[in-house]
């Protein structure tokens, strides 16, 4: 938002991490975004505080990008830090404003917080709530939030507060709208759901491949060339078909939870019980990941050396939530197996998740001695080893691919045990 011009004022109720932004660091990685960062603190455009009474009298559009993660007590959202958000910063609301949901909640939150809002700011029904699902996929957040493929506003339903959360909105979104972003409104509950429904799709579309894997590895068909061939029907399409060890990160695994959750509450339970196999499928891929492993090692791990590329949950993010490939590390770990785990980014983060789990400074370094090396985040510089570069530092030539990136026949020619997932 500083970027494309505005004046933005960030607060976080963390105030060492607003210490490190206000000094340009950012706390996660992600490409790009520190560079950005920097330029605008550098022009005043962007400041950093954890006063909400800063905050109220200096914005004109308040955006609510707190977590909603899953509850410890179950699979429903923890709305905990978005209440607390609204209850917060609405007392404090004394001029009109426009505060726009961005969090991924169970629908119904809007209404809920609209309600909230207009009973605790003083400036009344000054203070309109409008929604704005976040689409931005880590590791391209910059290009995501720039260039976003649709803008959705869930607007009010009172229509003069509707017209004007409407024309902010395409102030707020002016220059990706000029480059002809599409722009969806639609009633609040409405715009809760697209969020919900299209990470729901994406699990859905990944399960799937993963549920055909299964289908190959009892069939010996492969499941690369299967996807490739589906792939080619436009009405399926590529992408989201990738099979391997599953999806896992901050976003997909609890909001596909959460949204069984909210349809139980909602007493249509039935309509979302796919979504349960979804989730199965999912977590199904790291046990087979395990049991590949192990069975090539002779069936069980106890005093074998097995080294781990990948600890995040996908390339590009130092994020290890509900990481498929952490989970599989700390498998082998407890059924006796000494695991060397490099990330090239998820290091700091990852021990602390894992603090029982070896960690190496290379790919080189984590494969040193290994009875097996496994693949299992397809970062760039994983993907591009060359079966030369490890044969000289392992015990063991047994390569297993979770994410289906290596040359299978570059791999064997060389010597190696190439195993993966739905693949003969
Ligand atoms: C996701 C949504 O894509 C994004 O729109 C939403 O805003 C937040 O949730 P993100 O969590 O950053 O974004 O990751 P994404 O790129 O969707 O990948 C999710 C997981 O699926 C990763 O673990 C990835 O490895 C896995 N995946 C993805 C597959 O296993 N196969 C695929 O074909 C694609």
């Amino acid at each position: 938002m500083a970027d494309l011009g505005f004046e933005v004022l960030g607060l976080d109720v963390d105030e060492d991490r607003i210490a490190r932004l206000s000094g340009g660091d950012l706390p996660f990685y992600e490409p790009g975004l520190e560079p950005v960062l920097r330029r605008n603190l550098a022009d005043g455009r962007l400041r950093f505080s954890t006063s909400f009474r800063d905050l109220a009298d200096f914005g004109d559009v308040h955006f609510l990008c707190v977590g909603t993660p899953q509850r410890a007590d179950g699979y429903a959202a923890d709305l905990g830090h978005l209440d607390a958000a609204v209850a917060a910063l609405a007392p404090l609301l004394r001029r009109p404003c426009l505060v726009v949901g961005k969090s991924t909640v169970p629908v119904g939150t809007a209404a809920h917080l609209a309600r909230t809002l207009a009973d605790l700011a003083p400036v009344g029904g000054d203070a309109v709530l409008a929604w704005n699902p976040e689409f931005l996929r880590e590791g391209f957040a910059v290009h995501d939030t720039l260039h976003p493929d649709r803008i959705v506003a869930g607007l009010p339903a009172e229509q003069g507060a509707a017209g004007h959360a409407e024309k902010v909105l395409r102030e707020v979104y002016a220059a990706a709208l000029a480059d002809g972003t599409p722009f969806v409104t639609a009633d609040l509950p409405t715009a809760e759901l697209v969020k919900t429904a299209a990470n729901a799709f994406l699990a859905t579309k990944i399960s799937f491949i993963n549920a055909m894997a299964e289908v190959c590895e009892a069939s010996g068909a492969d499941v690369t060339r299967l996807a490739e061939a589906l792939a080619l029907d436009d009405r399926i399409g590529g992408r989201f078909l990738g099979p391997g060890l599953g999806f896992g990160g901050g976003c997909l695994p609890k909001d596909i939870r959460a949204f069984m959750a909210r349809a139980d509450e909602l007493g249509a339970p039935r309509a979302l019980g796919f979504l349960r196999e979804v989730d199965e499928i999912n977590v199904r891929r790291r046990a087979r990941t395990v049991e590949v492993a192990r069975r090539a090692l002779g069936g069980s791990f106890a005093g074998r050396a097995v080294a781990v590329l990948g600890a995040a949950f996908k390339p590009d993010s130092d994020d290890v939530r509900d990481s498929p490939a952490l989970d599989v590390a700390a498998a082998i770990r407890a059924e006796g197996g000494t695991v060397t785990v490099h990330d090239p980014r998820a290091m700091a983060n990852a021990r602390r998740a894992q603090p029982s789990l070896r960690y190496a400074g290379s790919a080189l370094e984590a494969a040193r001695g290994a009875d097996a090396v496994l693949l299992l985040t397809e970062w760039r510089e994983f993907r591009e080893l060359a079966p030369s570069d490890l044969a000289p530092v392992v015990a063991g030539r047994i390569v297993v691919d979770a994410r289906n990136v290596l040359d299978p026949a570059a791999w064997r020619a060389a010597g190696w045990t190439y195993l993966a997932l739905g693949r003969p």
